[in-house]
């Protein structure tokens, strides 16, 4: 029961996560610049699948296996895309236009690369997740991903 409660507070942290990602995404026009355009739908379509997450684990999608599989595993693959094509140099907040990529990207590549790593990691665990409360239980992780990188590698909103 305890472990269920918690379960659900996690699911529900996350989903605050999934309101602000969704919020920005409905704010920010994304950019003129097709590297920046391109990276933004992908953090969008990460933002989707860990919606389709969240709404399981919140009970307000039906529980199905397949389904949480399949979403867990595309936000996994989107974490390992290759960067060099989306993150390019010159694109930082401020050298393109809606981008809000820091600085800090560039020069500290490895710590980048290890958001990625964590968010791939998270999302992977929730692979063969038995039930609504196992996803939910996930969740805290996966948000937990995606926030430690904003919060490091985001700039402000423009
Ligand atoms: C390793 C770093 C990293 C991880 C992990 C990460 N993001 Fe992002 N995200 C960024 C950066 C950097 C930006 C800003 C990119 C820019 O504006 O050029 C961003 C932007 C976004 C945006 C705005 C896109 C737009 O159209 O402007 C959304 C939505 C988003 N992330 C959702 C998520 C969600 C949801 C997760 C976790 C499931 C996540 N991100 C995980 C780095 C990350």
């Amino acid at each position: 029961m305890r472990i269920l409660r918690s379960s659900k507070l996690m699911a529900v942290a996350a989903c605050t996560v999934i309101a602000s990602a969704g919020l920005a995404v409905s704010q920010v026009a994304t950019s003129s610049n097709k590297a920046v355009a391109a990276r933004h739908a992908q953090m969008q379509v990460i933002g989707y699948h860990i919606g389709v997450l969240g709404a399981v684990a919140k009970g307000e999608m039906a529980y199905d296996s397949a389904m949480v599989d399949a979403a867990a595993t595309n936000i996994a693959t989107l974490a390992t895309l290759q960067r060099p094509p989306m993150w390019t140099d010159g694109t930082e907040q401020g050298a393109a236009d809606g981008s809000r990529a820091k600085a800090e990207i560039w020069s500290d590549p490895g710590g980048f690369a290890d958001g990625f790593a964590v968010l791939e990691k998270a999302a992977l665990a929730i692979v063969g997740a038995a039930d609504s409360g196992a996803v939910g239980a996930g969740m805290g992780d996966l948000g937990g991903a995606c926030k430690a990188c904003h919060e490091k590698y985001r700039g402000p909103k423009n």
